[in-house]
Formats: C-alpha cells, structure tokens, sequence
C-alpha cells in the first residue's frame, strides 16, 4: 500500500491535508464510504443539491450501471466464490474508472457512492477467513493498478447495530451483507483503512444527520474551492 500512509489529527490539518491532495485545476473525485446503513445516499444527495448550482457535477455508484456491474449483482444473488466477487467488483471499477477519469479531466465533480474501499473492507473480512492471511494486501494489489485516488473519501462512521435498525427501518429485504457481526467486522476494517489511506475523512455518522450533514459538506467545499467558478 505504498499510497497509503497513517496520518490524522485535528479538523483543521485535515482540511489543509485536502486543499493539498486537491488537484489544482480541472475536476474533482469524491467518494462516499460506509457500512450499510450509514446515510451515504440521502448524504450524497444533500452534497449534490448544495455544489450543483454552482459546479458540473456528476453523480455515479458502484456496483455501476454497466453489464459488468449487472454481472456484480447476479453475483451478489448466485453462489458464487468470494475470490470470484473480489474480482468482478475490481473488474467493474477498472471500467468505471475510466469514465470517472473521462469526468474529471472535463473538470466535473464527480460523486461516487462507494469505491475500493468497499472491496478493500466488505471482501477483506470474508477472505481473511479463507486466505488465513490479511487479504488487503491482495485486494490493494488488485485495485492499486486500476483505480484512481480520490481527492476526498468521505467515510461514515457508526456501529452496526446502529446501521442495521436503519436498514431494517428502511428496507423488507437484508442482503447477505447486512448481518451484525459482519458488518461490525467490516466497520474495523474500513477504520484501518481510514488510517492508511490519506483520501478518506472520518465523519461520526451517528449524530443527528443535519451535524453529519454540515460536517460533510464543509470537507467537501475544502475539497472543491479551487474549482469553483472554473467549470
Ligand atoms: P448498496 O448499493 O446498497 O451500497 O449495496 C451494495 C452492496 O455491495 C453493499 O452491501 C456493499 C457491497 N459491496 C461490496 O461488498 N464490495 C464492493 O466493492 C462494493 C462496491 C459493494
């Protein structure tokens, strides 16, 4: 993980750590990163309704909307191996990439819900068990020559027991990956990751949403300042 690196700290270094992984023209990529349940989407709408009127903003997810992500999903619903889903979720985000590489460089701003840390924490957790190993280091090998850093990984931070009474408040049906002890081992494996990735931001995601709302959307604003009126 050599991109990867263990810094933290107060409010403020974090915002100027933004302001110098921002580009310093042209787009902006933006992620959004979470266990099921912690309010990316309803987040990810507010970001988009508060930078659309003044930047050309694009908003996209994984697993994404082409035939690969659809082969993500069948997977997700058939029996298949979990080193097969590792791969077809990095197939996918090899694809996705370079249409979010497309984005950036027109200078939009670019909103994704969920990115390799997704496959780095949900498939971490499954293949540890199976490799008897710590599987990141693998799955980074395969996502490392295919992705793109983003500029900001916001990550949303809140104990599983708290994200499933969202999600089952929510929705009738619980994927296979909404269980308790699942999703609380995937919770710590994103929070490792948080520590060794310089893109992502810890947000508590268990305070009331308009906290998490404001907190979110001044990251984001550090994030994409140099850009503003330049679209
Ligand atoms: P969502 O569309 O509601 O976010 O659900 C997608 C599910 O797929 C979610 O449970 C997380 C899971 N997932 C992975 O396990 N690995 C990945 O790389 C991605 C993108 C999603």
């Amino acid at each position: 993980m050599n991109r990867m690196s263990g810094t933290s700290g107060t409010e403020e270094q974090t915002l100027q750590r933004i302001e110098t992984l921002s580009r310093s023209s042209g787009g902006r990529f933006i992620v959004f990163e979470g266990i099921d349940g912690a309010g990316k989407s309803t987040l990810m709408a507010d970001v988009e309704a508060e930078l659309s009127p003044s930047h050309d903003v694009v908003t996209t997810a994984e697993p994404s909307d082409s035939w690969i992500g659809d082969c993500v999903r069948q997977a997700n619903r058939s029996d298949v191996s979990p080193f097969t889903e590792a791969m077809l979720f990095v197939a996918d985000r090899t694809e996705h990439t370079r249409r979010i590489r497309e984005w950036v460089d027109r200078g939009k701003v670019v909103l994704c819900d969920r990115y390799y840390g997704s496959t780095m924490a949900y498939q971490s957790v499954v293949l540890d068990r199976m490799m008897g190993a710590d599987s990141m280091d693998w799955l980074w090998s395969l996502n490392e020559p295919v992705v793109t850093i983003p500029d900001l990984t916001v990550l949303l931070d809140l104990p599983a027991k708290t994200s499933l009474e969202r999600v089952n408040r929510t929705r009738e049906t619980v994927s296979k990956f909404e269980r308790l002890g699942y999703l609380e081992e995937v919770r710590n494996a994103y929070l490792h990751l948080a520590k060794r990735d310089r893109s992502y931001v810890l947000v508590d995601a268990t305070r009331p949403q308009r906290s998490v709302r404001r907190e979110a959307l001044t990251l984001v604003q550090a994030c994409v300042c140099s850009v503003r009126g330049g679209i």
